[in-house]
């Protein structure tokens, strides 16, 4: 079949995520630089590893830590104004995707002035240019975010609304696994899970393609043995980089092919109940790939099966049970009751996620009942 694949950002697997950065920071134009992050990753630490490296090339560093884990508008005003104070010339996100869709958006609007990230998501206004160049580090293997061109930022009214374009691909991914060593187990699972569902929808969906299978299908046959690793023992290196590898490889799918009902309901979900992103795909994943797996076509589902190690003689329709017990055997809760949800959210997360862009890419078509009804059967 007919596609593109475009990814311009320099995807850098790092061993040395420091030492790699001097270069990269080095290469890039001048002016001070603004490091985008939150207050877990000053708390880790690892953003003091990584500051001799941000000032190695002498320029003035300032240093925005008050990204929350669902960042609205309000955090890209706030962040924005710091960068324009500082007049920089580079941002260096370190963090999960919050951390580094708000540079993004702070990337692109250092450089259209008079446009506000409302005006973007309402479609009032359109980019024009490139943002100043980002370099992003992701610390959590899961949202693929330095390698795709959307940022996901709350809007006024709550509702997570997506901004595509070229211009938010980072300039450079720099992707250290050895960075996610000290991540806790319960958010290297859930953000590995998000992974995992990117690279699910992404090949699953109606824009899947020969090229995104070749990483969707490579990250999900990491995943199934990394992440119960990386889970078991976050000290295990080897672990830890086959995630961070496969993270970006079904971000890169993700963002080329597409996701699907999992995330159209997941966006809604966080909005409501401030859910963690990967954590709330994890719950909803059994749920929907039960809705889905009739119209999973035969031909497809032979890569799919072997890439997640399932028996010969298995079909479609063993994919619920399988992800219900591989989510359960590492730490995560498998109901939106065990989130702390009763339904009575149901009715308004079905509706908004009918006008999540990426509910029109589930192999399956799903409309306001379907939704609900997934929800019913993941609660
Ligand atoms: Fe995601």
């Amino acid at each position: 079949m007919a596609h593109t694949v475009y990814c311009p950002t320099k995807l850098i697997f790092s061993d040395d995520a420091a030492s790699d950065l001097v270069r990269e920071l080095a290469a890039l134009g001048p002016g001070p630089l603004l490091v985008v992050t939150d207050a877990g990753i000053l708390s880790t630490g690892i953003l003091d590893r990584l500051l001799p490296a941000l000032a190695a090339g002498g320029r003035p560093v300032k240093v925005f830590s008050d990204v929350p884990g669902n960042p609205g508008v309000t955090t890209v005003t706030a962040a924005l104004a710091q960068a324009r104070a500082a007049r920089v010339g580079v941002l260096v996100a370190v963090g999960g995707g919050s951390a580094i869709d708000v540079a993004k958006a702070v990337g692109v609007l250092l450089t259209h002035a008079g446009v506000t990230w409302e005006d973007l998501q309402a479609g009032r206004a359109a980019l024009k240019r490139p943002g100043v160049p980002l370099i992003a580090i992701p610390t959590t293997a899961g949202t693929g975010s330095e390698v795709s061109h959307v940022a996901v930022i709350g809007a006024t009214d709550g509702f997570k609304k997506g901004v595509l374009h070229t211009a938010l691909f980072p300039a450079v991914a720099i992707v250290d696994g050895g960075l996610a060593l000290s991540l806790p187990p319960k958010l290297t699972a859930a953000t590995g899970m998000d992974a995992f569902v990117h690279a699910i929808e992404a090949t699953l969906g109606r824009r899947a393609n020969p090229s995104m299978d070749l990483l969707a299908l490579g990250a999900l046959r990491a995943i199934v043995r990394a992440l119960p690793a990386a889970v078991a023992d976050g000290a295990n290196l080897a672990a830890r980089r086959a995630m961070a590898q496969a993270a970006a490889w079904a971000g890169m799918a993700m963002d080329q092919a597409g996701l699907g009902l999992c995330h159209a309901l997941c966006g809604p979900l966080s909005a409501h109940h401030d859910v963690h992103h990967g954590l709330g795909n994890a719950v909803l994943l059994p749920a929907v790939l039960a809705f889905n797996t009739g119209a999973i076509s035969p031909e497809r589902w032979p890569a799919l099966r072997h890439a997640l190690r399932l028996p010969a003689d298995a079909s479609p329709d063993a994919l619920p049970d399988w992800s219900h017990s591989f989510i359960s055997a590492i730490g995560l809760p498998t109901t939106l009751r065990g989130l702390g949800l009763d339904g009575s959210t149901f009715g308004a997360i079905a509706a908004e996620a009918t006008r999540m862009a990426m509910i029109g890419n589930n192999v399956r078509p799903a409309g306001e009942a379907e939704c609900l009804a997934v929800l019913q059967a993941a609660l």
